[in-house]
């Protein structure tokens, strides 16, 4: 039985529709990484994901039961790392464990902090506020806090895209690490469909809007751990990134509606220009219609 599902679910925001009929299913424990362009609606897909709103039609459920709300089962990571900026990076974290484990002592509290502040390597910054952070570093505390407050399923959307390349890889590199270390089940909404070759079990290709939806998926049976610099030569890493990328750019690709016309240019003939304005033999504009013939005597 499948763990995430939806099911015929479709969103639209006024009249626009942005996500029609989607339907997936992902088991647990499993990596899915979603690859759509910009503005597809891969932050709405999210959003139905969380259970931050509501699908127009189908059902979107966790476990067999329907998504009502949002929950601490379900941590997302958004696109632009979300702390506080008045609170250390050890307290963004704590703040989220004690939301989400009141009934643990504050010294367990502090101790499960410290662990995943540990995990994403930031021990050494624990006491820095948001604002003295690198962007890499900002998105390593929101992915420590969401992975603090132990979800079933961790939504990653578009995690690593504000980042510059290296950092991007180191991060990517740590996501990888600590999924194989705790197998929990994730979904991954990226632009790059390497990003999520090198990450997960399944790639879906999203169509772009409006009314997108999600087109088969591709599986992706490359060992882990998957090193960049060594996939790059890997001739089954290279067939799946051309099966993503054709399947995208299939995906991409709008239906063209060709129409054939007579074209009717204007019956006008210019004013020659080339005559003084005030000149006698000015032509001003004229009906192509109206131009006479002339006899011209061409002198050898
Ligand atoms: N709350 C909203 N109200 C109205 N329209 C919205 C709302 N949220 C999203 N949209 C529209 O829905 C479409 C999809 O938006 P969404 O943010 O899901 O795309 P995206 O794929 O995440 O984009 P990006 O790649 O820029 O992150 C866009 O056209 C956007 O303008
Ligand atoms: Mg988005």
């Amino acid at each position: 039985m499948s763990f995430l599902e939806l099911n015929q679910v479709s969103k639209s925001y006024g009249s626009t529709e942005v996500l029609s009929n989607i339907n997936l299913r992902i088991s647990e424990g499993e990596f899915v990484a979603i690859v759509g362009y910009s503005g597809a609606g891969k932050t709405t897909l999210m959003s139905l994901f969380a259970g931050l709103i509501q699908p127009d039609t189908g059902t979107v459920t966790l476990a067999g039961q329907r998504m009502a709300g949002p929950g601490p089962d379900r941590g997302l990571v958004f696109q632009n790392y979300s702390l506080l900026p008045w609170l250390t990076v050890f307290e963004n974290v704590k703040l989220a464990v004690d939301q989400v484990f009141p009934g643990k002592t504050e010294m367990e509290r502090i101790k499960h902090t410290e662990k995943f502040v540990a995990m994403v390597n930031l021990r050494s910054a624990r006491e820095k506020l948001p604002s003295e952070l690198s962007g890499g570093m900002r998105q390593r505390v929101s992915v420590a806090r969401t992975l603090a407050m132990n979800p079933k399923v961790l939504l990653l959307d578009e995690p690593l895209s504000a980042l510059d390349a290296l950092t991007r890889s180191t991060l990517r590199d740590e996501i990888a690490r600590i999924w194989q270390e705790s197998r929990m089940t994730v979904v991954l909404v990226t632009n790059d469909p390497d990003e999520a070759i090198l990450l997960a079990d399944r790639v879906i290709p999203l169509t772009r809007g409006p009314s997108a939806t999600l087109v088969s998926g591709i599986d992706i049976h490359l060992p882990r751990p998957r090193d960049r610099r060594f996939l790059n030569e890997n001739a089954e890493f290279k067939m799946c990134r051309n099966q993503v990328v054709t399947s995208l750019l299939a995906a991409g690709a709008k239906p063209k509606t060709t129409i054939t016309r007579d074209l009717v240019l204007p019956d006008i003939q210019p004013e020659d220009i080339s005559t003084p304005r005030l000149s006698s033999n000015r032509r001003g504009p004229t009906r192509a219609r109206e131009r006479r013939r002339e006899e011209v005597e061409i002198i050898p």
